[in-house]
């Protein structure tokens, strides 16, 4: 038997497009995967920061964990370590461990009686009703919905954010559409696939600016909330996913988990790409806490700290931007965690079972900024 060369070919978009990224790789054994078939899937995913690989229903936990390690060999826990063992935090209810494996999560919809060595789960698509301050009105929720939370797969407190998440579409409802919603005063609407999962460029975003603003992104810090997930589980996010209304409603520090100070995370505004060297602008807007400019001041007020990144992140989710990906069962995707935005999307019915894996791992190293920015 002959062994078909190992392909990556950019995703095809609609003419008018504003979606630059993205590739399938075909032919790749990720059981058995060598050197030179690990290079090319580096290289496609740096390059085109969301890589489809087809057909891989057969995929075993391990191996999944083992390509995503392959991109940090010395990183071993799972991207968010122990953090999600707290009740409070606002991802404990989504995500369920593989006993075996404990790097990758199963997350989903309806009931599951058994999958590697998980008993009897019960998986829940999170709704944004549960999360933003408005919602869609109960009889337009099954044709129209929102996009969840834009965020960056992170602890963003003491663990550095994964380079990779690999996401396997292991069962997949049959597909209807539904019309994302942005419903912030733009009209915006996006049609997408049931359950799609939207990716938002960070590099596109970054070009997007100005050039006041692309100086502003170079030379700013972001810091991050401790225990950020607890912290945000009081309040509410805008109608857009992307970072939460200020009303005070954050769980104060002194009610948080023990903070220890060298564990906040105050990261750079744009991250730079290992291969390219392109710039994204990467801030997970529901974590972000204050703003360190380079001239040494530190934007404390919430309100406008989150306006600011609101500003500067919305145009690059705007529909023509976004893509969305339709999946089928057997997908494993893998995204530049480094480099793009994604959210969850939409709302199923309770008999519309969904079952995917999740695995990335926290990094050794924390992400370079452009080099300009203030230093701490
Ligand atoms: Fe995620």
């Amino acid at each position: 038997m002959t062994v078909k060369p190992v392909t990556v070919e950019p995703l095809a978009q609609e003419p008018g497009s504003g979606i630059n990224f993205g590739a399938t790789v075909s032919n790749a054994d990720l059981e058995n995967l060598n050197d030179e078939t690990f290079a090319l899937i580096r290289d496609a995913l740096f390059k085109h920061q969301v890589v489809v690989i087809k057909n891989q229903t057969t995929l075993s936990p391990r191996a999944q964990f083992e390509l995503t390690n392959r991109f940090d060999p010395l990183a071993t826990n799972y991207g968010h370590g122990k953090t999600l063992d707290s009740k409070r935090s606002v991802l404990h209810p989504d995500l369920k461990t593989i006993p075996h494996q404990p790097q990758v999560q199963v997350i989903g919809n309806g009931f599951v009686a058994s999958y590697e060595g998980l008993e009897n789960i019960t998986l829940r698509h999170p709704h944004h009703r549960t999360f933003h301050k408005t919602s869609i009105p109960a009889e337009d929720d099954l044709a129209f919905t929102r996009f969840y939370r834009w965020h960056i797969d992170a602890a963003l407190y003491a663990l550095p954010p994964p380079i990779v998440t690999a996401l396997l579409a292991v069962k997949v409802p049959a597909g209807r559409r539904q019309i994302v919603r942005y419903d912030d005063g733009s009209g915006e609407e996006l049609d997408v696939p049931l359950g799609t999962t939207a990716f938002s460029n960070g590099e596109t975003t970054y070009t997007l600016l100005s050039e006041e603003d692309k100086a502003f992104v170079r030379s700013t810090r972001v810091e991050y909330a401790p225990h950020p997930y607890v912290w945000m589980s009081g309040a509410k996010s805008r109608s857009d996913g992307l970072g939460m209304v200020t009303e005070g409603l954050e769980i104060p520090l002194v009610d948080l988990p023990p903070i220890e100070e060298d564990k906040i995370q105050i990261l750079p505004m744009v991250w730079k790409n290992p291969v390219t060297g392109g710039l994204a602008l990467q801030v997970h807007p529901s974590a972000v806490r204050k703003l360190h400019l380079k001239d040494g001041t530190v934007i404390e007020d919430l309100a406008v700290v989150r306006e600011i990144v609101h500003r500067l992140q919305r145009p690059g989710i705007a529909p023509r931007f976004v893509y969305a990906h339709d999946w089928e069962e057997g997908d494993l995707v893998l995204f530049h965690n480094r480099g793009v935005l994604h959210t969850v999307v939409g709302a199923f019915a309770e008999d519309e079972v969904r079952l995917f894996r999740q695995c990335n791992v926290a990094a050794t190293e924390l992400p370079v900024g452009s080099g300009e920015e203030i230093a701490v």
